[in-house]
């Protein structure tokens, strides 16, 4: 055999590793998962290794038939990856010397593992983001029949945790689509300036051959070709850049998660998540826990960590390529693997989730959350909002020490703050006809949320 089994680099080094380096280096058991990249990235390579007359077209179409035999093996789990391969480039040109004898050696000319592994990773990425956008939309759908399902429900919207004023719960469950919208978006724009070819780079320098990036590039279906050898070996921006991504993606996910706990809860009751996204408990035989809305937040630590890794990982490695860069892989894949699997869980469990619209339209009635709407009333009678706030915040004080609503104060009490207000005080304090007020752009009066539904339907669709 002309090479060192699957180790690239036998000839210089006599001595072989020691067992604890082997073990350090081998990689195989994550980067085997980039054998359709890899595989492409050889075709593509073998096809310019042939245009310039290093291989004979007859090697080259030996090279064709045993990669498409490797792909079957792969495709199959059969690929007979040995211990003393180092990774999966190695492996491959182990096989390919098994297959084809002295012809399998010959696809490593102009080409190191530096660029192909890049290229591997570039195309990987690729078909990752396609997945993880396919994946949010299909969230964002499941918000979307929901939010269409209650644009007449009345619920409360909260800030600081604390009641706040009434909204319709198409809204909170819109502003989710609005999240993921972004989300998505950003793993698109990342995906600009992953579609870029390095192969042809080399280590470090290019190569000496003649091969032509470009045609690799077109070969593998990438939108554009790297500018300089160096930065296409040694960068890996993009790779933090898809993290970041997937990271914000993987807090909104926490967010949805976080809300459907509380919601489920008997204390709120707003929600309650179906039968096979709630998990029962061991002991316990009354509880409905849910399991699926807490991992959501869970995942998030793990995909947060990935990022947090990856950027500690490039953090001032000298150029070009160092090994340490073949870190970079583990985190990536966790990152894509754990949305993957978090994404689909979460879409079923809204699908599944029944809203209490009882407990919900109750919760909103409180008519403490309509004093700025009493407020507002008396800034459009020209009373400055500073005196307003005051008035209105006094008849709620008063209305608290009675211990009732502001709906009760006596008539007199009420014309003595404005005169405005006896005529109208029912209506300003009506949860429905407060929603109805809010009609801007934004707003969640029915006419603004049936607007918002439809230009939330359109950007879903751009990512289709
Ligand atoms: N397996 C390596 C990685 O994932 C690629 C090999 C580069 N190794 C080398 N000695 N130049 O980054």
């Amino acid at each position: 055999m002309s090479t060192d089994a699957g180790r690239l680099w036998g000839a210089r080094i006599a001595e072989g590793p020691a067992a604890a380096a082997w073990a350090l280096g081998v990689s195989t058991h994550f980067d085997v998962r980039l054998w359709r990249e890899d595989l492409a990235g050889s075709r593509a390579h073998a096809a310019e290794l042939e245009r310039i007359g290093v291989l004979e077209a007859d090697e080259r179409a030996a090279i064709e038939a045993a990669l498409e035999r490797c792909a079957a093996l792969f495709a199959d789990g059969a690929f007979p990856l040995e211990p003393g391969d180092e990774d999966l480039h190695g492996a491959i040109e182990r096989w390919l010397i098994d297959e084809l004898g002295d012809v399998g050696g010959k696809l490593r000319a102009g080409r190191s593992r530096n660029d192909q592994i890049v290229s591997d990773l570039r195309l990987w990425t690729l078909g990752a983001i396609d997945r993880l956008v396919a994946a949010v939309v299909d969230l964002q759908e499941a918000l979307l029949e929901r939010a269409e399902e209650h644009r007449d429900t009345v619920a409360p919207s909260y800030t600081h945790l604390q009641r706040a004023q009434p909204v319709l719960l198409a809204q909170p469950l819109l502003a989710f689509v609005w999240m993921l919208q972004r989300d998505a978006e950003r793993l698109r724009d990342a995906r600009r300036r992953v579609d870029v070819s390095v192969l042809g780079n080399g280590a470090v320098a290019g190569q000496t051959l003649g091969i032509d990036p470009e045609r690799s590039a077109t070969a593998l279906g990438f939108s554009a070709v790297a500018e300089n050898s160096i930065d296409a070996t040694a960068s890996r921006d993009v790779v933090l850049e898809v993290a970041s991504a997937a990271a914000i993606l993987a807090t909104t996910l926490s967010r949805l998660g976080e809300e459907l706990v509380l919601w489920s809860t008997s204390e709120f009751g707003f929600v309650r998540l179906g039968d096979a996204y709630t998990t029962g408990s061991s002991m316990m035989p009354q509880k409905r826990n849910p399991d699926v809305a807490e991992l959501a937040r869970g995942k998030a630590g793990r995909v947060v960590g990935a990022l947090t890794g990856l950027l500690v990982l490039v953090k001032g490695l000298p150029l070009a390529y160092d090994r340490d860069l073949q870190e970079d892989k583990e985190p990536l894949f966790d990152a894509v693997d754990t949305l993957l699997l978090t994404l689909p869980a979460l879409s079923g469990a809204v699908r599944s989730a029944t809203f209490d619209v009882e407990r919900l339209t109750a919760a909103a009635g409180d008519d403490f959350a309509l004093a700025t709407d009493v407020a507002e009333a008396l800034v459009l009678e020209g009373v400055p909002f500073r005196t307003a706030h005051e008035l209105v915040g006094a008849l709620v004080a008063e209305a608290e020490a009675a211990g009732h609503g502001l709906r009760e104060l006596p008539t007199q009490r009420i014309a003595a703050a404005h005169p405005s207000l006896p005529g109208r005080w029912q209506e300003l304090l009506d949860p429905r006809a407060a929603i109805g007020r809010r009609r801007g752009r934004g707003g969640t009066a029915p006419e603004a949320i049936a607007q918002q539904l439809t230009r939330a339907h359109a950007a879903v669709a751009t990512l289709r």
